[in-house]
């Protein structure tokens, strides 16, 4: 199977932008793992399923109509890029990433990304469920504050305005469920190199990511 580097870490860790320029560097594609929970959060907001709703989530998972085109998302042919970055998706998206039949449905369209010369993948359990055997496997963390900076710095980047505090209860809101749900809990690979970004900056973490590529 074609190689695949797996970067996952807690939200606003920065995974997605490392993720993007380790795969440019490598001349691989790229895997937005988050993106699918997203696209699944916001297709269910529109079908009128109810986030407690585990079965009717579960089966908007499996007959997600999805199409990647570069930067471009589509969601039954509709561009949804912006719509599945807003806050309302996210933590919608948080939350029904919990259920078995969410994760289950959306496993193997995950692998089907994983083609020659390579793939960067990134989410939260890349190199512990979906590329177990991946050939690199990075941990990228960084402290709450950090990242509710680095989320308030993109957010006002698009014109909008938000607030730290908010910002970070939201953040730990969502490590919370991140880390404590039962299936697939956000933790490093017991092989994993756990890389921590705080002090870093973009380039010198993946600086860092294509050095252990290269060790
Ligand atoms: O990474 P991003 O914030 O776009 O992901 C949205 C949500 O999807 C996360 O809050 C997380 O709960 C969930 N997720 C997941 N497993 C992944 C990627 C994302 O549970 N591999």
């Amino acid at each position: 199977p074609a190689a695949v580097i797996t970067i996952d870490g807690p939200t606003a860790s920065g995974k997605g932008t490392v993720a993007h320029r380790v795969a440019k560097a490598l001349g691989w594609a790229v895997l937005d793992s988050g993106a699918l929970y997203r696209l699944t959060a916001l297709a269910a907001i529109k079908q009128g399923v109810a986030a407690d709703d585990e079965p009717g989530v579960a089966r908007v998972a499996e007959t997600l109509d999805v199409r990647f085109d570069g930067p471009h998302v589509y969601l039954s042919g509709v561009d949804v890029g912006h719509d599945i970055r807003r806050e309302e998706v996210g933590n919608f998206a948080s939350r029904v990433a919990a259920f078995p039949g969410v994760r289950r449905a959306l496993l193997e369209r995950q692998r089907a990304f994983r083609l020659p010369p390579g793939l960067v993948a990134d989410g939260r359990d890349m190199g512990t469920v979906v590329f177990p055997d991946a050939s690199l496997k990075v941990f990228l963390v960084a402290d709450v504050v950090a990242r509710a900076e680095r989320r308030r710095k993109q957010l006002i980047e698009k014109g909008i305005s938000a607030n730290l505090d908010d910002l970070l209860r939201d953040m730990r809101e969502r490590d919370a469920r991140d880390t404590e749900r039962a299936t697939a809990p956000l933790a490093p690979a017991a092989d994993a190199h756990v890389l921590d970004s705080s002090n870093l900056t973009i380039a010198e973490t993946v600086q860092a990511i294509l050095d252990f590529w290269q060790q």
